[in-house]
């Protein structure tokens, strides 16, 4: 292919926040009295905040009215940002920024494709919000992954035809996405979750530009 711009996800790609994902909905669930395990976490990858909220009520059996469900996920939310707000750049997944650098010294583009209302503060914390062309986040876009308007959007903020971008991704929606907005995708993790993708990877760490370009 011919590639011009990566757009990376960024929870689970860049960086390791599910972990606080996880602590923070676990939390809400035991204020609701019911047990929320890391097993059931792994549903919420890649998905927005408030379909989050549903499938966390769901594994409750809990039934909440709307203005409930908004005061749920905004005590989540405030949790959440209090300990992505202790985050150090130690925190970036290994590879990334090898990546990004090799990706930049060739001429090509960067972006963020997140879902996450809270990417930037995530980027400045880890201090990598230079490292990328365009951020695509959850404050800018309408519909969730598996919508591809996520990816569409960064491609378009980059000046880029869907065609010549790749998606990294860890999250089957995700995956999902960068398929139906017509961008190969590689995946980041488990083949056994990310089958789908054009190429998976456990990690950033020994991926070659090669590999990008002959998927
Ligand atoms: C990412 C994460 C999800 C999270 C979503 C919304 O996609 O993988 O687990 O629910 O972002 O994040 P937010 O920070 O806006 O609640
Ligand atoms: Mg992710």
């Amino acid at each position: 292919m011919d590639l011009k711009g990566c757009i990376f996800d960024l929870d689970g790609v860049i960086v390791d926040t599910a972990k606080y994902h996880f602590l923070a909905w676990q939390r809400l669930a035991e204020e609701m009295g019911f047990a929320f395990t890391e097993d059931h976490n792994e549903a919420l990858k890649g998905v927005s905040r408030m379909a989050s909220l549903e499938i966390l009520l769901r594994v409750g059996g809990v039934v909440k009215d709307d203005e409930e469900k908004i005061e749920l996920a905004t005590r989540k939310n405030n949790w959440y940002v209090e300990y992505i707000s202790r985050m150090t750049p130690d925190e970036i997944l290994p590879g990334s920024i090898d990546l990004l650098n090799r990706l930049r010294s060739e001429g090509i583009l960067t972006a963020i494709g997140s879902a996450s209302r809270n990417a930037g503060t995530i980027l400045d914390r880890i201090g990598l919000r230079t490292m990328f062309d365009v951020i695509v986040d959850g404050n800018k876009i309408h519909s969730a992954k598996p919508d591809p308007e996520v990816f569409l959007k960064g491609a378009e903020e980059l000046g880029l035809a869907p065609e010549n971008c790749v998606v990294f991704e860890d999250a089957q929606a995700g995956i999902e996405a960068a398929l139906a907005g017509g961008m190969k995708c590689i995946g980041v993790g488990s083949p056994l979750n990310l089958g789908k993708a054009n190429l998976v990877v456990p990690d950033l760490k020994n991926i070659t530009l090669n590999q990008i370009k002959n998927l």
